[in-house]
């Protein structure tokens, strides 16, 4: 059965990609579109540079806008880098941390997820930590031991009490921008072992706080059959969140189409 104690989550990553008009276009139509927002959370995660423009458009509606990824100091001599209290001063409730790029094609290490994690906790900023192995991982039987090291590291300094502002993201690295989705067996299988994880590490109340979306090549064709896999607690969209004609109906997943 679908487990629904916690509110559906449906998230855009747009990573590199739309212009600014392209940008504030999309936020309003979806803004227009969302009304209150009532019982589902809706973010985008905008470049960096648009996040404050992006940010005022999107005032006055429950859109939640995010940055894709932070460091993990304050300031100081970073160059290139964003500091939390920066994504946060230009509008940004929440960040990713981990995404599957960042990790592989800028090689970001597992050490530094923990602290990651926890800097945006501590500036306010709800992270949703990305998971997912490649595919030589999963060929190799090696999924498990591979996501247990990810969450081992981006839950370093996490607390009992953090869980509720803490959303995971499961992206299998074969899965993102390539058109192939994971079966809704292998989500469904690597969403329990998530949970049962996540159980043993803060206890089940805080576990059962958690939200843990599912991410790569999800299509308004695919979005429902995702949703309905047990412990999925929503989405992360990478392509399909670049227009409202795709991004809208994985939104409204559960609704008949029109
Ligand atoms: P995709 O990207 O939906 O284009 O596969 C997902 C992501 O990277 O978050």
């Amino acid at each position: 059965m679908t487990n629904r104690a916690r509110k559906p989550y449906i998230a855009g990553n747009w990573k590199m990609n739309l212009d600014r008009a392209r940008s504030l276009d999309l936020i309003k139509t979806v803004k227009g579109r969302l009304g209150d927002g009532g019982d589902r959370e809706v973010a985008f995660f905008v470049p960096a540079i648009y996040l404050a423009d992006v940010s005022a458009v999107a005032q006055g509606s429950p859109l939640g806008i995010g940055g894709q990824n932070l460091w993990f100091e304050a300031n100081g001599a970073f160059t290139g880098e964003v500091a939390p209290r920066m994504l946060r001063e230009v509008g940004a409730d929440r960040v990713l941390i981990g995404h599957s790029e960042r990790r592989h094609v800028f090689h970001e290490p597992d050490d530094w997820m923990g602290r990651k994690v926890r800097a945006a906790l501590d500036c306010d900023l709800l992270p949703i930590y990305c998971i997912g192995e490649t595919l030589d991982e999963r060929k190799g039987n090696r999924t498990e031991r591979v996501l247990k090291r990810q969450l081992e590291s981006g839950f370093e300094k996490v607390k009992v009490e953090d869980c509720h502002r803490l959303t995971i993201a499961y992206e299998p690295v074969w899965a993102i921008g390539t058109g192939e989705t994971a079966t809704t067996e292998q989500v469904g299988a690597t969403h329990k072992m998530i949970r049962k994880w996540l159980a043993v590490r803060v206890g089940e109340p805080a576990a059962n706080l958690v939200r843990v979306l599912y991410g790569g090549s999800v299509k308004p064709d695919n979005a429902k059959d995702l949703m309905a896999v047990e412990h999925v607690d929503g989405l992360l969209v990478g392509g399909a969140s670049l227009q409202a004609e795709t991004f809208l109906p994985i939104v409204e997943y559960d609704r008949a189409p029109a």
